[in-house]
């Protein structure tokens, strides 16, 4: 079951731990040097000190030894590309690597879907996904899905570079929260595809439950003098809605099998394009082993790749190493990577550090295999 979106906690950096408390007790010993048992108290004071400087260590070496990646940037994925060969690779994408082709992402301020359905006259945008509000007027989401339909729509860079990851045998698998297909467009094989949130290539009346194909519903959506979609079966006039999945409505039971079968194998995760909010795919993210790394290429920092870890270049202390360790303060992620910035750069820059960008712009320039939508 799909969970309205949840922002997510920003957690803050415990300073405390920092400040330390030796500082004062040396200070006190060196103040009464003759006081009675001064001796032991130094005794006492360095065997602390030395203690914390030896676990300060193990905690900077274990961080710094357990860490997948040389750097925490896209220099740090490609070579963990080139050296470790991950061949299970799982993509996680949402709306922000289909905005270059031309389709709004949801929750973008401005642009995004959200902020624009106040011709729709609906109390909460999100309402358009909802089943209890579709069953009783499917008016708005047919008026959206037809404003939407991908006509001649072409798969992004970014779409184009996962292809790449499957041409070369990397790819596990692609969860997509996406519903406009790009991924089969760019010829990635389905059985590769997730399509975490359903897609239009099918369509389920709602009372007699026949299915319609992608051929049928495309004709109903470029239809102008049509809206809502009705069922064509004798003696039933149910509605006909596109298999993409509303909150509130289960997701494809394959999903939950790949996520059980996928992620423990998964040996580099790579997510693009999504403010990771919405459950339960928000949180596939927290599916991979803990040494994995992960990396997002996204115009904002979402789900776990919040923190102190933008830019790239690992700054990490001794101290900091503590508190990953000890749970002082924010755990120091040591295999996380945020990128920050389009998908398309993102994903041009990286096939650059791998040397497969010209490859990557050969099928580019070639376009898509297949035509999904005639
Ligand atoms: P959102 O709109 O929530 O997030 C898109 C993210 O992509 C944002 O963080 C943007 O900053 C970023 N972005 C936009 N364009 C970009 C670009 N060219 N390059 C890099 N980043 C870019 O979309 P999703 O996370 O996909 O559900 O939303 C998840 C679900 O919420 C959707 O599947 C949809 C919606 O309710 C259904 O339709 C059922
Ligand atoms: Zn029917």
């Amino acid at each position: 079951i799909m969970s309205d979106p949840k922002s997510v906690v920003n957690r803050k950096v415990t300073t405390e731990a920092e400040q330390g408390v030796s500082g004062d007790s040396d200070e006190t010993v060196k103040e009464n040097p003759g006081r009675p048992g001064s001796s032991k108290m130094d005794a006492f004071t360095s065997m602390v000190e030395s203690l914390g400087q030896t676990l300060k260590e193990v905690a900077s070496e274990s961080i710094r030894c357990s860490s997948p990646l040389k750097t925490l940037d896209l220099d740090g994925i490609a070579e963990y590309i080139k050296t470790k060969k991950p061949k299970n690779i799982i993509v996680m994408t949402g709306a922000g690597i289909s905005t270059a082709a031309g389709i709004p992402d949801f929750r973008t301020p401005g642009s995004g879907l959200y902020s624009n359905l106040a011709e729709y006259d609906l109390e909460d945008p999100q309402d358009i996904f909802c089943m209890d509000f579709f069953r009783e007027n499917p008016k708005p989401f047919f008026k959206l899905a037809k404003a939407l339909f991908p006509k001649n729509i072409k798969p992004t860079p970014a779409h184009y570079f996962v292809r790449l990851l499957e041409k070369k045998g990397l790819l596990l698998r692609w969860f997509t929260q996406n519903i406009d297909s790009l991924e089969l467009l760019v010829g990635v094989n389905k059985e590769k595809v997730m399509a975490a949130h359903g897609s239009h290539a099918s369509s389920t009346c709602l009372k007699c439950k026949k299915k319609y194909d992608l051929a049928w519903i495309t004709k109903h959506l470029e239809d102008p003098s049509k809206l809502v979609p009705y069922c064509e079966k004798a003696d039933c006039d149910g509605v006909v809605k596109p298999d993409i999945i509303f909150f509130s409505e289960a997701l494809p039971r394959d999903f939950f099998k790949r996520i059980v079968e996928d992620f423990p194998c998964c040996d580099l995760l790579i997510v693009m394009g999504t403010s990771l909010v919405v459950q339960p795919f928000a949180s596939l993210v927290d599916e991979v082993d803990s040494e994995i790394p992960r990396l997002l290429i996204n115009r904002e920092p979402a789900g776990p790749f919040r923190g102190p870890i933008e830019g790239g270049r690992t700054t990490r202390s001794s101290k900091k190493a503590l508190e990953a360790c000890y749970g002082l303060g924010i755990k120091q992620s040591n295999r996380d990577v945020f990128h920050r910035g389009d998908c398309d750069d993102g994903v041009l820059a990286l096939a650059e550090k791998l040397g497969w960008d010209e490859e990557l712009e050969q099928m580019i320039n070639q376009g898509p295999p297949t035509n999904l939508l005639l």
